[in-house]
């Protein structure tokens, strides 16, 4: 098996490209490249009635819109404004009536590998009982309401349930630690938690209720009047009398009918926190209707979805992918979805495919992070290759949340996908709120590590600092140039923030990704070459180096100063090192490990254990310009253990570099 990973690496510097398999073309809904070319020119030719067209013939409105877009008052933009809908209506009501009443909505698999089955016609009723529920509490249009579930069907449940009495939601994923979760619920402004007692990973019972009380106990979450508790396992956990409510004792007697709540178009559906370049998490802000159709919409084109299908979309609910691609879009388009609760090497690394075999999937949906951590587990353990399953069923597969290498992209192509199966390497991000940049199944040659092309209607392009094109073959930023209806409405609480992250002056009104990018010479093919701002991108999980900065410095007895910057790494894309400056003298040996440790636990606990950073690296004093700067260039080449070749002559300090250089 090793000798399969050297054969794979050296696939590394060819430029193959996979044309789309006759039989797919030929049933796809996007079917050739003709086809994919006549809808970018008809978005090109008539920009709003093509977004017009879409959302009249894809959504439901209980009172149709008359106007598309919104430009006075830019970035600020808005979509079918005077629209009303609600996206639970949408996404269930529906399909009432239709065939999809009585079709498995959701195959869920818990941890343990016990599945239940439920219809839409089933997850209605639940939604319906959920939504009166939350009503009985007082909860109604406009608050905000915090989910911190495992993945569970009761977590899907909790979020079309806000969305049918119009509530925003705002997951925070259940790996995020007390800190992180209180400032979430703070900054929302949060009138309810919807947590469960545990959760179950790996075999092992994980808590969550006790750190929801932990983050309402610091303080500042004084919003918060209820606490909503699933119990997923027999464990007891602490309930606070007159605030906390188990869910089933709260669901009994609740009608399973339940008018859903009409709201404008640009109603805020949710908000997701995600990491920018300072320390502060952002509240991205979605919108009800132009969210939904994107969702849906990229149902139907990226993944070619059809009425057989079995989609499986990996991502936990707390991510923007489990928003759009498990709790939204897959009911919107009417799909059969696998939920996962566990983990992909839990009993062992062959969970995926043994789960893809049970179920039958079709479309299998899932992070190049998983696929590398998977190859490596094979490599070791030929009982957990994929050989070992039936695969046959699947006919597209799909990455989303970091680059794919071409390695990585052969082997998922070749061993998952029985070099049948195309694979979308589909770009965006919680800001885009779907899909932007992929290939299209039945259309889109494939080159391994390319994202390829923008969807129809997606106007994106790469520029240099001042907007201005920048030609085939030389890297620059990207941006879309137009507006699109999924796009990030605001940040909760912020509109300047808003307009100077993504809208800054000197783009030309552009929204800016914060990605850098090239396109190919001869097909004009996207391939993103990562972050051009402050974000760190470790396993798919966005992280921003002063949000872990913050937290190092946040400990107060022990740490001075600190600086973190990302490194290349095989299996996690990248990986967080620190350069930590003590209040105390530079340690040692056993002494510095002990440290590092301690403060690995210590991010752990401020923000969650995605954020520890792999390598922590002590010095004197951090490498900083005459003016005070740190220089983070110098820094990042250290990280990678790289020579130092550039000018350290306007360096105040140059003797630290050797000590930080040192690995601990
Ligand atoms: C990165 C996840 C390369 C990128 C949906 C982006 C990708 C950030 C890809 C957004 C891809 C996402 N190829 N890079 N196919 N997909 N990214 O907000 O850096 O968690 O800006 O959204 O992930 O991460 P987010």
């Amino acid at each position: 098996m090793a000798e399969t990973s050297a054969a794979i690496s050296s696939m590394l510097v060819e430029n193959r490209v996979f044309e789309p398999h006759p039989a797919l073309v030929a049933q796809a809904r996007v079917s050739g490249m003709d086809a994919y070319r006549a809808l970018c020119a008809e978005a090109e030719a008539d920009f709003e009635g093509f977004w017009a067209r879409r959302a009249r013939e894809l959504l439901h409105w209980h009172k149709p819109f008359t106007q598309v877009l919104d430009e006075s008052n830019k970035p600020f933009y808005k979509w079918f404004q005077d629209g009303e809908l609600n996206a639970s209506y949408n996404c269930l009501d529906r399909h009432m009536g239709t065939p999809v009443e009585n079709k498995t909505a959701i195959i869920f698999e818990a941890d343990d590998g016990a599945v239940t089955r439920v219809t839409y016609k089933e997850v209605l009723a639940r939604v319906s009982r959920f939504a009166n529920a939350l009503k009985s509490l007082g909860v109604k249009k406009g608050d905000r309401v915090v989910i911190y579930m495992p993945m569970t069907i009761e977590g899907i449940v909790a979020m079309q349930a806000c969305a049918r009495i119009g509530a925003t939601h705002s997951v925070v994923f259940g790996g995020f630690s007390a800190g992180a979760l209180k400032d979430r619920i703070q900054d929302a402004g949060a009138v309810a938690v919807i947590t469960a007692n545990f959760q179950m990973r790996g075999g092992k019972e994980l808590p969550l209720k006790s750190i929801v009380d932990e983050a309402i106990g610091m303080g500042g979450c004084e919003s918060v009047r209820h606490v909503v508790v699933f119990q997923r396992t027999a464990t007891a956990c602490n309930m606070v009398a007159g605030r906390d409510v188990w869910m089933h004792e709260l669901l009994a007697g609740q009608s399973d009918e339940c008018p859903p709540e009409v709201v404008g178009a640009e109603h805020p559906l949710f908000i997701l926190y995600t990491s920018g370049s300072t320390g502060k998490p952002k509240g991205v802000q979605h919108s009800t209707g132009g969210y939904l159709l994107w969702a849906k919409q990229t149902m139907l084109w990226t993944f070619d979805l059809k009425d057989s299908d079995v989609f499986w979309c990996t991502a936990d609910i707390g991510w923007i992918t489990g928003h759009t691609y498990v709790a939204y879009g897959p009911l919107a388009a009417g799909a059969t979805q696998i939920v996962f609760e566990g983990v992909p090497t839990y009993p062992n690394a062959g969970r995926f495919w043994q789960m893809i075999e049970r179920h039958g999937c079709t479309i299998f949906y899932t992070a190049p992070t998983a696929i590398r951590s998977l190859i490596k587990a094979s490599d070791t353990d030929e009982k957990v290759h994929p050989k070992n399953w039936n695969l046959s069923t699947l006919r597209i597969l799909g990455s989303v949340g970091e680059p794919i290498n071409p390695e990585a992209w052969m082997w998922y192509y070749k061993h998952v996908g029985g070099e049948r199966c195309p694979i979308v390497d589909t770009f965006w991000q919680t800001e885009t709120g779907g899909h932007m940049i992929t290939p299209l199944p039945g259309a889109t040659p494939l080159v391994p590590g390319s994202c390829t092309l923008p969807l129809p209607g997606i106007f994106a392009a790469i520029v240099d600092e001042q907007g201005n094109d920048m030609p085939n073959g030389q890297g620059g930023i990207l941006v879309v140039k137009k507006p699109w209806p999924s796009m990030i409405r605001t940040i909760w609480g912020d509109p300047e923030r808003f307009k100077k992250s993504y809208f800054p002056e000197e783009l030309k009104g552009y929204y800016l990704a914060g990605d850098g990018a090239v396109r190919s010479e001869d097909r004009g093919y996207f391939r993103i070459t990562g972050r051009i701002d402050d974000v760190l991108n470790v396993s798919g999980h966005r992280m921003g180096t002063m949000e872990i900065e913050s937290a190092l410095v946040a400990k107060t007895d022990l740490v001075a100063e600190a600086a973190v910057v990302g490194r290349p790494d095989d299996l996690t894309g990248e990986a967080i090192v620190a350069f930590v400056v003590l209040k105390r003298p530079l340690p040692q040996g056993e002494e510095a490990k002990q440290i590092a440790n301690e403060l690995r636990n210590w991010v752990a606990k401020e923000i969650g254990p995605i954020a520890k950073p792999k390598d922590i690296r002590f010095g004197e004093n951090l490498p900083k310009t005459r003016s005070g700067k740190i220089m983070r260039r110098l820094l990042r080449a250290i990280a990678r253990g790289e020579a130092i070749t550039q000018d350290v002559s306007t360096l105040e300090n140059p003797h630290i570099l050797e000590q930080l250089a040192r690995n601990n």
